[in-house]
């Protein structure tokens, strides 16, 4: 581990006093960068990847092996910050033995330190089986994006008190496997706060009210990366699309009527050397004519 990163003791004295923990996604160095600058406590390698870099239009096509080339961009650019490697669909769904082979692929190729998955149900052994390997693993209840045709759509969890109900002994028994953390995701913020309450170890919401020990936001929707609808919960704390936008149609247009590159962007050279390179030219252009 390297010196000064971010320990689990830390995230759960964290819960204990009541400081908030600080979670953003992280894909790539600058990002991962400019987030420890700004003392971001966790990074989380987002499966959201596969929508705001990679082009799809869900997280379920990204592959291990693109997880763990970002994993490992956003984990050698960063020391304090926690790194979560969020394993892609499809690498833990089939058996509690894949599961831990890929989720050692992610501390031992991809550096995080710790990974995480959705869900409850069969994820429970899944996750019991990486923590009695090693690996710290966060868990991820509500809206599960990975599996979200099950539950009918991008909706709220958890609404209904059989449905509420459910999500608390799911967070409770991802606990009991050994996660020492879950994810809260678009559930009411009275569940949330009851589950943040019932759990002893800390939980991440995100569109999950202000109660939970911890937020997370996808870079690319708090820093307006992303454009148009978003999720009731995002809030946009920069309009970068915008900024950089311009700055593109800037640049295209300085090219096109020449005022860039300007004197001040250029390179010369001594008079002396231009006068010699005038004479070499020619004869190199000659002897080029010539053949
Ligand atoms: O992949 C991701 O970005 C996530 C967060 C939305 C929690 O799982």
């Amino acid at each position: 581990m390297k010196p000064g990163k971010l320990t689990l003791t830390d995230l759960a004295a964290m819960k204990e006093r009541g400081d908030k923990i600080v979670m953003v996604t992280a894909y790539d160095a600058p990002g991962a960068r400019l987030a420890e600058e700004a003392g971001i406590d966790v990074l989380l390698v987002g499966d959201t990847a596969a929508m705001v870099v990679l082009g799809h239009d869900s997280t379920v096509p990204v592959t291990m092996d693109e997880m763990l080339f970002l994993t490992r961009t956003v984990a050698r650019t960063v020391e304090r910050p926690l790194v979560v490697g969020d394993m892609p669909f499809g690498s833990y769904n089939v058996s509690d033995d894949e599961a831990v082979r890929n989720a050692v692929r992610f501390v031992k190729e991809g550096g995080a330190d710790v990974v995480k998955l959705e869900g409850a149900g069969p994820s429970l052994s899944r996750a019991a089986a990486i923590v009695a390997a090693g690996i710290p693993v966060m868990g991820h209840v509500g809206l599960t994006p990975q599996t979200e045709t099950m539950l009918g759509g991008f909706k709220t969890q958890g609404r209904t008190a059989a449905r509420a109900r459910r999500l608390l002994s799911d967070a409770l028994a991802l606990e009991a496997a050994g996660c020492f953390s879950v994810v809260l995701e678009a559930v009411p913020t009275v569940v949330a706060a009851r589950i943040t309450e019932a759990l002893t170890v800390p939980t991440i919401g995100i569109g999950a009210g202000g109660e939970c020990d911890g937020q997370v936001l996808v870079y690319h929707d708090l820093l307006g990366l992303t454009e148009g609808r978003a999720p009731r919960f995002v809030k946009r704390y920069a309009q970068l699309a915008e900024s950089i936008r311009g700055a593109l149609e800037t640049y295209a247009e300085e090219v096109r009527n020449g005022s860039y590159p300007a004197p001040e962007h250029t390179y010369a050279m001594p008079e002396e050397e231009l006068e010699l390179f005038s004479s070499a030219a020619e004869r190199v252009e000659h002897a080029h004519g010539d053949g």
